[in-house]
């Protein structure tokens, strides 16, 4: 991500700061927003289904996570944002048959919080806890957060929707509930439902297809990823056109109409990936590799590294010759080389908290200037 968005969380973070020092009725020091340690997540199968549907943007969702009980508790806290749980299908399975229903659930708007409360005491083991929920696909026209909804105009003047997703960094609750800490990583199945009509990425190839004749319907089902954080899960539903680069070990994904100004991309996306390979000798922990141009992403975000699935920005990807300039160019690379970076240096090693977040974001810069240099000098940047 880059770093002025960071500029401005953190400015936020001083206004809302000062605010809250000034009424002393609202002491936000005192305010822990931090999990409690004694759950920890294995694995998430999230199953969603999101209506691309003006003026009813809303997705029904179905998680089963395994979890581990670290020390005897009757609560459970995990991450919710603006998600109705279906409380009466919350249950939650020990690894030896028994089934629990939570008491009551309990939810802190600030915090964002959502405390599961059982009647018994839950021993420490493994467990299987089963949600249903229905979400919102926001559709703020500046800002994208959380499962989202753009358009675009295609050639013959028509609005096309899409749906995607923006994580980074405390947006993940907004789609799936999680425990949507960086240091809480996990495995995850996703499997959404689509119109067949729509292609669907997610940070790993597709595992399968199941044909549900109903109405044009398909669910695509994903490999289990890497172990990762909530941050970097993404998947997209859109209508676009793929383009691979020369050695097709990496697809470009626009519409249409952007496919002539990809060639730039492709040719900085596929040299950057040599040269990351080389460097670290290690290749990306994570087996494709897909750029995905969008409408819009949240407000002073040009590209996200979500892990197998680089979302952009189109004025970030596309790069039109005979219209563009040499500083559109240039950010082309540069977004390019640095969120491939990322899936080295952040991806894989995560720092545990976010505010040693330039951790990251301050090796994926050293990288982007170490390795465009390089890139570089193969002729292309010229400035
Ligand atoms: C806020 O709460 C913390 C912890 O309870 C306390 O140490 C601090 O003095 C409080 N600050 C104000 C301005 O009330
Ligand atoms: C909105 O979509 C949901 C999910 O398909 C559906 O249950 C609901 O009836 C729709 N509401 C309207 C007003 O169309
Ligand atoms: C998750 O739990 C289910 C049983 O509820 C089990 O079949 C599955 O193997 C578990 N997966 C992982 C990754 O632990
Ligand atoms: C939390 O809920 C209370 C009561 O419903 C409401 O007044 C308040 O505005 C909410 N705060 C946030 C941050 O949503
Ligand atoms: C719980 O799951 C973890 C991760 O899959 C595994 O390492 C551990 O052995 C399991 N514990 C029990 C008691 O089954
Ligand atoms: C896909 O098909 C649905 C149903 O026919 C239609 O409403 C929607 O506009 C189509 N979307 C695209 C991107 O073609
Ligand atoms: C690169 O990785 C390979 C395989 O893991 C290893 O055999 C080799 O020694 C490594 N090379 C360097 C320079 O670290
Ligand atoms: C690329 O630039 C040309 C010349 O200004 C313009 O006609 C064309 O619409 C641009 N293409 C896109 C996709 O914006």
């Amino acid at each position: 991500m880059a770093i002025w968005k960071l500029l401005i969380n953190l400015g936020l973070l001083f206004i809302t700061t000062a605010i809250s020092v000034d009424k002393d009725s609202n002491n936000d020091t005192a305010i822990n927003y931090r999990l409690p340690d004694h759950v920890v997540p294995i694995h998430y199968n999230i199953k969603l289904i999101p209506y691309i549907v003006k003026d009813n943007f809303t997705f029904d969702g179905e998680s089963n996570i395994n979890i581990t009980i670290r020390h005897v508790t009757q609560n459970l806290h995990l991450h919710v944002l603006k998600l109705t749980i279906n409380e009466a299908m919350t249950s939650l399975f020990s690894n030896n048959g028994i089934i629990y229903t939570p008491a009551m659930h309990n939810y802190d708007n600030i915090t964002q919080i959502l405390v599961l409360h059982f009647n018994d005491k839950l021993l420490p083991g493994n467990y299987t806890l089963k949600m249903r929920y229905v979400g919102i696909l926001h559709n703020d026209f500046y800002n994208k957060e959380g499962f989202f909804v753009a358009s675009y105009i295609n050639d013959k003047g028509d609005d096309v929707w899409l749906a995607a997703t923006h994580f980074e960094p405390t947006y993940a609750r907004r789609a799936f509930p999680c425990w949507d800490e960086p240091a809480l990583k996990a495995t995850f199945d996703i499997s959404i439902k689509h119109h067949r009509n729509y292609t669907v990425l997610s940070n790993m190839p597709i595992r399968e297809k199941s044909e549900d004749n109903k109405n044009g319907m398909i669910w695509t089902h994903f490999d289990t990823t890497p172990i990762m954080s909530t941050y970097l899960v993404a998947f997209v539903v859109v209508d676009y056109v793929r383009v691979p680069t020369e050695d097709e070990t990496i697809n470009i994904w626009c519409r249409s109409e952007l496919v002539p100004h990809t060639k730039f991309v492709r040719e900085v996306v596929q040299k950057s990936k040599k040269l990351l390979t080389e460097y670290t000798n290690s290749t990306s922990k994570v087996p494709k590799m897909d750029l995905v141009a969008l409408p819009r992403l949240a407000i002073g975000v040009n590209a996200m590294e979500n892990w197998g699935l680089i979302t952009f920005v189109e004025t970030s990807l596309a790069y039109n010759e005979s219209f563009n300039t040499i500083s559109t160019k240039l950010n082309v690379a540069r977004t390019t080389v640095r969120e491939m970076a990322h899936q080295w240096f952040g991806n894989v090693v995560t720092p545990s908290w976010w505010s040693h977040l330039w951790l990251s974001e301050g090796l994926a810069i050293f990288f982007e200037d170490y390795i465009l240099n390089q890139v570089g000098s193969i002729s292309f940047i010229c400035i």
